[in-house]
């Protein structure tokens, strides 16, 4: 297959085929959780942006991402696509908007692209959850899969640790077949992409090469299809959390707070605002009355 041409506006099917394009072309995601950042961020030319329940701590200050709920997603998902032009729009289902059943999960889906307006939505989850995928894709609601470490199971993973370290079927949790298990699963309950999230690189590397969807990796090496980080992660908000696979590519931490400081000390010391951005009447004091003065701008 060549290479596709970049469509204005990215779509499902040209995600899958970027998996066979030649010459090949890495997929870029990031999150986004509001109307300004989402604007912003679809202004460089990323293919995928999630709304991800990661704004349980990115934007709620919560340690884990459990307590979000559909309705928190469904605003934040309303906000996001308001301000995209060019990127494929992809919801979060939060945790337990999709464990309970098929059904259940069918009627949260809807909801996120009802009324959030995204085209396709990611759910944690491997073997356990491919009837749901399934029945998500049976009725055209397009899927991303997301595997290994998956941030719903913090209780069960015992902390956010890195999955597939170990080799041998005797053991469930977190072995590598458990994983590849997981991945096969997705792509065969109908997934158009799958997030790899905290797997050993060659582990991610033999499941990209195995799938005939492409794999998006967070944590996961270089020889995933695509890569993806969380927005604030990568603008250098936080900073307090600096994982090993986080790059910082700005420090917006200290561009925020530098400029704040510098409005904040201006104000006090009298030198904002200015004559330049205040507004003056239109007619002198001394000759006008007081209802015929009008705001310049
Ligand atoms: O919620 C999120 O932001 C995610 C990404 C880290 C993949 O799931």
């Amino acid at each position: 297959m060549t290479s596709p041409t970049v469509p204005q506006r990215i779509s499902v099917p040209f995600i899958l085929q970027s998996k066979t394009a030649k010459p090949s072309r890495k997929l870029v995601a990031t999150t986004a959780y509001d109307f300004t950042s989402a604007r912003l961020i679809d202004s460089a030319g990323v293919d995928l942006i999630l709304v991800g329940d990661s704004l349980g701590s990115v934007v709620q200050g919560l340690e884990t991402t459990i307590p979000v709920t559909l309705d928190e997603m469904v605003y934040h998902c309303r906000c996001v696509t308001r301000g995209v032009k060019h990127a494929l729009v992809v919801g979060d289902m939060p945790f337990m908007s999709f464990q309970v059943s098929p059904e259940k999960a069918l009627e949260a889906a809807g909801r996120l692209l009802k009324e959030g307006g995204v085209s396709a939505v990611k759910v944690e989850g491997g073997v356990a959850i491919a009837e749901t995928i399934r029945r998500l894709v049976s009725v055209d609601i397009p899927v991303v899969g997301h595997i290994g470490l998956t941030p719903q199971s913090y209780h069960r993973m015992g902390g956010y640790t890195v999955q597939g370290k170990k080799s041998g079927s005797t053991e469930v949790a977190g072995t590598r077949d458990r994983v590849i298990a997981d991945a096969l699963a997705v792509e065969r309950a109908g997934a158009f992409a799958c997030v790899l999230e905290g797997l050993p690189s060659d582990l991610a590397s033999e499941i990209t090469e195995m799938l005939h969807i492409p794999t998006i990796g967070i944590g996961a090496g270089k020889e995933c299809d695509g890569q993806i980080l969380v927005s604030t992660d990568l603008l250098g908000m936080n900073p307090d959390f600096a994982p090993k696979f986080v790059k910082r590519y700005a420090n917006l931490a200290e561009g925020i707070t530098s400029a704040v400081t510098e409005f904040t000390n201006e104000v006090r010391a009298g030198k904002f605002p200015l004559a330049e951005h205040s507004f003056q009447s239109s007619v002198k004091r001394s000759t006008a009355s007081v209802s015929s003065l009008k705001i310049a701008r």
